[in-house]
């Protein structure tokens, strides 16, 4: 990375309107504790876990973008959906109220949980404070079905509605980890650390979209972008980010574009499903707790973590390597899981 020339992804990305939420770079650290245990490979995170704005996570960075194209088009609603427990709709209902606008959430059963810690702490219990229309849909009720619905409803009582696809993963949202590869790249000659990897959970997939939209536009050679799937097969993830790297590059860069070689997905950390817990994210999650003081959360960044521990034992990551986890955020989805973390 060091010198490269990240002026180019400023001035690109300098021609879409944005909607400031966070106030300043988030924080690059090494583990200086679990480092010790990870046989020479060094291991920084970058705390996309802290920001001032409630309580933090990756979708504050696609909301910037989002908002600017959705306060520009004149929009006084935001529209969106996520699982009961998603980290987006909050954010989008926390930004929405930065920005003076309203905002509605679909709620789908996307996770086979009901229990009323589930239904009732972490997110939704945030999302109540905020007063935000939430609307939880039964299980055979299909999430774009209902917001086409919705939005016709709320044209015709005069709104002007911008929907906001799951996970803020619309080409504009994935400019958000454009601009936050630009922030690595200047952290990154700061620090004086060449990263040889750069690590993140994979959901809608719009966060490795951008880093690797990124790293394309500023044409970094000798770092890979690496997600482990927590959501999809591994073959749906590879489809989807693909098509929303070309989405994006389409929109910000029409000359580039990626080969599905340059997208490194791993699905071995899945489980049974999005949002089940697995034996090996519940060690993580514990592990840099009581290494580093760090709560991971349990549906991307514990899983995430957990593929890329178990990678390191494996021996993938070449000896000496530096690897950048950028964590995303969640924790409010740590207090829905107390099934799965009470016994000690
Ligand atoms: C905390 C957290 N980490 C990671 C992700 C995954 O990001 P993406 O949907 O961009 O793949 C999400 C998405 O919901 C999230 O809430």
């Amino acid at each position: 990375m060091g010198k490269t020339n990240y002026k180019i992804l400023e001035e690109k990305l300098s021609s879409f309107n944005r909607f400031r939420l966070l106030d300043e770079p988030t924080r690059i650290h090494p583990l200086k504790n679990l480092n010790k245990q990870l046989n020479g490979i060094e291991v920084y995170v970058k705390r996309d876990d802290v920001m001032s704005m409630g309580l933090g996570g990756n979708k504050l960075r696609k909301l910037e973008f989002i908002l600017g194209d959705a306060i520009t088009e004149g929009a006084d609603v935001l529209i969106t959906s996520g699982g009961i427990q998603s980290n987006h709709a909050r954010l989008t209902a926390v930004a929405a109220a930065y920005a003076g606008l309203d905002c509605e959430i679909a709620l789908t059963q996307a996770v086979p949980k009901n229990d009323p810690v589930y239904t009732g702490n972490g997110n939704i219990l945030l999302e109540k404070i905020l007063d935000v229309k939430m609307h939880l849909l039964p299980p055979e009720e299909n999430a774009n079905v209902f917001t086409d619905r919705r939005v016709s409803e709320l044209k015709a009582a005069g709104k002007k509605p911008y929907v906001i696809p799951m996970g803020g993963s619309s080409p504009i949202g994935c400019l958000g980890y454009v601009s936050c590869f630009q922030e690595i790249l200047i952290q990154s000659e700061e620090l004086n650390i060449h990263f040889d990897t750069i690590i993140v959970p994979n959901g809608s997939g719009g966060t490795h979209t951008g880093l690797l939209s990124g790293l394309k536009i500023a044409d970094v050679k000798q770092t890979n972008i690496k997600s482990y799937t927590v959501l999809a097969t591994l073959e749906q993830a590879m489809s989807v980010t693909q098509e929303k790297i070309g989405a994006t590059l389409n929109i910000i860069d029409k000359e580039l574009s990626v080969d599905r070689d340059d997208i490194d997905i791993d699905g071995s950390c899945l489980g049974t499903g999005y949002g089940i817990p697995t034996e090996e994210m519940i060690k993580a999650v514990k592990l840099l707790a009581r290494t580093e003081g760090i709560f991971l959360d349990p549906v991307y960044s514990g899983k995430a973590f957990a593929g890329m521990l178990n990678d390191i034992h494996n021996g993938k990551f070449k000896a000496g390597s530096r690897i950048l986890f950028i964590l995303t955020g969640g924790l409010p989805g740590l207090f829905a899981y107390e099934s799965a973390f009470g016994e000690k």
